[in-house]
């Protein structure tokens, strides 16, 4: 577990290569990197150069905390991730959602990719995230256990606000502004690094899941602890198969190439909401 002093570490490390003062955070899961070119004024700093900062093994996360100026604000983006399968604990993983807090950052806005569920959904699509289930945290595995550190924020944290209703509502308006297709529903956490069976998958429709992937709800049930406002997307990169009669498999290099066909789209629906903040 971390204390105050590890987040204060990363802060000072960070506030050596810049003064500019992030209000919002960004994080780019996989494929998506390219949406930290859209900033301006930027400065990269390697992940490696941040004190505790866990850096991404995984192909497509390139492990740098980007800051810069997007719609008239100064925005943080963490582009690529760190993963509960890559052999992180959930407090490595949520490190950097607690630096962005000590940051100063008052809403986070996160991304990844997932493979569709919801049989109206194709790949391609991007996907408002406006719930989750959890099925790490259903085996006990929670960012937010062991002794609760209660100047970060309270030992029992409610999730149904979770998702913040105003910028999903703003969402919407960016995206009709500019005519893009947007989905929502909810998101669905595994713990990787596998893909889902077709049994799973069938399980998961039951279950009420539009969308399923390895990220994004351990950083979520973080920064609602500290009281951070949440928006988030899934670049839906694959149907998930939900059948045996098929000799596919979901792969890793399709994951990457479908989202960088989802970047332009998410740049004009990101830079749209944060103009409007
Ligand atoms: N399942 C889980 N995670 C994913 C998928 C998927 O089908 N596609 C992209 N990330």
């Amino acid at each position: 577990m971390f204390t105050h002093a590890h987040y204060q570490e990363a802060v000072n490390a960070i506030r050596s290569f810049t003064s500019l003062q992030p209000t919002i955070g960004i994080v780019l899961g996989s494929g998506l990197g390219g949406l930290a070119d859209m900033l301006q004024d930027r400065v990269s700093i390697p992940y490696s150069a941040i004190p505790h900062f866990p850096t991404s093994t995984v192909h497509g996360h390139s492990g740098e905390l980007v800051i810069g100026k997007l719609g008239g604000k100064v925005v943080a983006v963490q582009k690529g991730r760190a993963h509960f399968y890559e052999g992180y604990n959930l407090y490595q993983v949520t490190f950097p959602i607690r630096v962005m807090h000590f940051l100063g950052i008052k809403t986070v806005i996160l991304t990844n990719a997932a493979g569709g569920i919801n049989s109206s959904f194709k790949a391609g699509d991007v996907m408002m995230l406006n719930d989750h289930i959890n099925m790490v945290g259903f085996v006990g595995l929670s960012p937010l256990s062991g002794p609760n550190d209660d100047e970060l924020g309270p030992r029992f944290v409610g999730l149904v606000q979770t998702y913040d209703r105003h910028l999903r509502q703003l969402t919407h308006e960016v995206a009709q502004a500019n005519n893009i297709p947007l989905q929502e529903g909810v998101y669905c956490c595994l713990g990787g690094p596998t893909y889902e069976t077709p049994a799973e998958a069938r399980m998961f429709r039951i279950i009420g899941a539009d969308a399923v992937g390895m990220s994004t709800v351990h950083e979520v049930i973080v920064a609602r602890h500290m009281g951070i406002k949440v928006l988030a997307f899934s670049s839906i990169t694959n149907m998930v198969i939900d059948n045996l009669n098929t000799d596919y498999e979901t792969n890793h290099e399709e994951v990457l190439e479908v989202g960088r066909i989802i970047v332009p789209k998410l740049i004009t629906i990101l830079k749209g909401v944060v103009e409007r903040l």
